[in-house]
């Protein structure tokens, strides 16, 4: 149980909004805190100065001076009070132009400053020596006589009121931080779960797609605008997967369909063989069964085939290998391949062994098209193309397109032909970001070019 709480903890959405929520509220409250005592140390020293100055002129206001020239302080009973007070939190004196007390609130016989002199800051901040009280006060001239007051407080009020406002603050406002705080959380929790809602939705509907529904996308409109893009990923991807799948099974099938007639007509001869002399005719019926096959191996190679980066060949090279491969077979026939055009190297992106084989193929084509007596020409080009030639009866302006096609052969008995190689010559250029295309050579036959991208690689020479 914990610890689906915590992984729900570490990994929810929701959980990790409202922690941040939760902690942006903290923080919020701390910074009040913060700025509360900032502004009340800002505030504190002048608001203590001007109330210091009232004090003093209130005082002033309320002393008369009798016939004998005596001062006297005469306060209502409120003010009386509070200057009256035994632990003398407040405290007023009247001071002569020398500085000694006339009159005082508790009998006080020291001044608690000297008289400023002209000019001088009028504030002090000095222990009474008869009680040890830190005072805070102030010396002002008493109107027009030679007078003076002065009043003080002592230490305790700042740091009372300082915290008693902090206190006060923290009092009051916890209870609404935390409705704010769990407010949030709510509202988040539902806004997170009532947006996440469309992404249950599809991720029920992409569990039910399997092989046998791979044509069901997922709905695309009215989606939160972040996930749009992530599930058209995801629609791209399965449109992928349903066109492999049924290239796949398409193959397959197609596989299946031209393996098993070969395999039939092999059997029955077999079944009916009267003679060791036919032996030789069933060896020539395996060798068509083993060209598809091996015709079908390469093309699922080629289908898997990626190009690693910084992959080289050379065009020249690859040309010149499949020429001497080939040569036996085309003088078996009576027939000759000459290798033409770029006689240097032809540096290429790509894979020598695929290059050779899609090339091969070209070549085996033209060969079993060519009439007897007659050369095929392998024109290598410093454009990264290479071309094959023949002299046969070409490729028909309706055939050209569908030649290409897996186990497309135009007229299937006049040669023993899988009807695959052109589809892997194909499926290996683009592979090379590459193409092949079929033309006529005027006053020959067919022209197949297979054509690389154009930039040579880097590590050229
Ligand atoms: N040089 C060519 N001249 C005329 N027709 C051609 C030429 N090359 C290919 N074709 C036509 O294209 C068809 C497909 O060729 P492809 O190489 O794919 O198959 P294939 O040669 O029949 O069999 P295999 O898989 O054994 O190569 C051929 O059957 C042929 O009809
Ligand atoms: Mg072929």
């Amino acid at each position: 149980m914990t610890r689906i709480f915590r992984d729900f903890w570490d990994s929810s959405l929701t959980a990790r909004l409202t922690r941040r929520v939760l902690v942006i509220v903290a923080a919020t409250f701390l910074l009040l805190l913060a700025i509360l005592k900032i502004q009340y140390l800002m505030e504190r020293d002048s608001l203590r100065d001007a109330t210091l100055q009232m004090q003093a002129y209130d005082i002033s206001s309320r002393t008369i001076v009798d016939e004998s020239g005596a001062p006297k302080v005469v306060l209502p009973e409120g003010l009386h009070a509070a200057y009256s007070r035994p632990d003398r939190p407040y405290v007023y004196l009247i001071l002569d132009g020398e500085g000694r007390v006339l009159a005082s609130s508790h009998g006080m016989e020291e001044p608690l400053a000297p008289v400023p002199a002209q000019g001088e800051d009028p504030l002090f901040r000095n222990v009474d020596l008869s009680t040890g009280i830190d005072y805070y006060g102030i010396t002002v001239p008493l109107g027009n006589t030679p007078f003076h007051v002065q009043v003080a407080q002592g230490p305790a009020h700042s740091d009372v009121l300082e915290d008693s406002l902090i206190e006060e603050f923290l009092e009051h406002s916890w209870p609404f931080l935390l409705a704010l705080a769990l407010g949030i959380s709510a509202v988040t929790v539902w806004t997170v779960r009532q947006s996440l809602a469309p992404v249950r939705r599809l991720s029920y509907m992409a569990r039910n797609i399997g092989p046998a529904s791979l044509d069901r996308r997922l709905p695309e409109d009215n989606l939160p605008s972040e996930i749009t893009p992530l599930v058209h990923a995801v629609n791209t991807s399965l449109q992928r997967i349903e066109s492999g799948y049924r290239r796949e099974r398409e193959f397959t099938a197609n596989a299946a369909h031209e393996l098993r007639t070969p395999l039939a007509v092999l059997k029955a001869n077999i079944e009916t063989l009267s003679s060791l002399e036919e032996v030789p005719q069933l060896i020539d019926e395996l060798g068509d069964i083993e060209r598809l096959v091996t015709q079908l191996l390469r093309l699922a190679q080629v289908d898997n085939l990626v190009l690693r980066p910084g992959e080289e060949a050379d065009l020249h090279a690859v040309a010149l290998a499949v020429a001497q491969q080939l040569a036996s077979m085309a003088l078996a026939s009576g027939k000759s391949i000459e290798l033409t055009g770029e006689q240097g190297r032809v540096p290429v992106r790509g894979h020598a062994d695929f290059l050779a084989l899609a090339l091969r193929n070209l070549v085996e084509n033209a060969l079993a098209h060519a009439p007897r007596s007659t050369s095929v020409e392998i024109r290598v080009g410093a454009d990264a193309s290479v071309s094959v030639i023949d002299e046969g009866p070409g490729v028909s302006q309706g055939d050209t397109a569908r030649i290409f096609e897996r186990f497309v052969r135009v007229k299937p008995g006049a040669y023993k032909g899988a009807g695959l190689g052109l589809s892997i010559a194909q499926r290996v250029a683009a592979a090379h970001g590459g193409s092949i295309s079929v033309g006529r050579e005027p006053g020959r036959g067919a022209v197949f070019t297979l054509k690389l991208p154009g930039d040579p690689p880097v590590s050229a020479p």
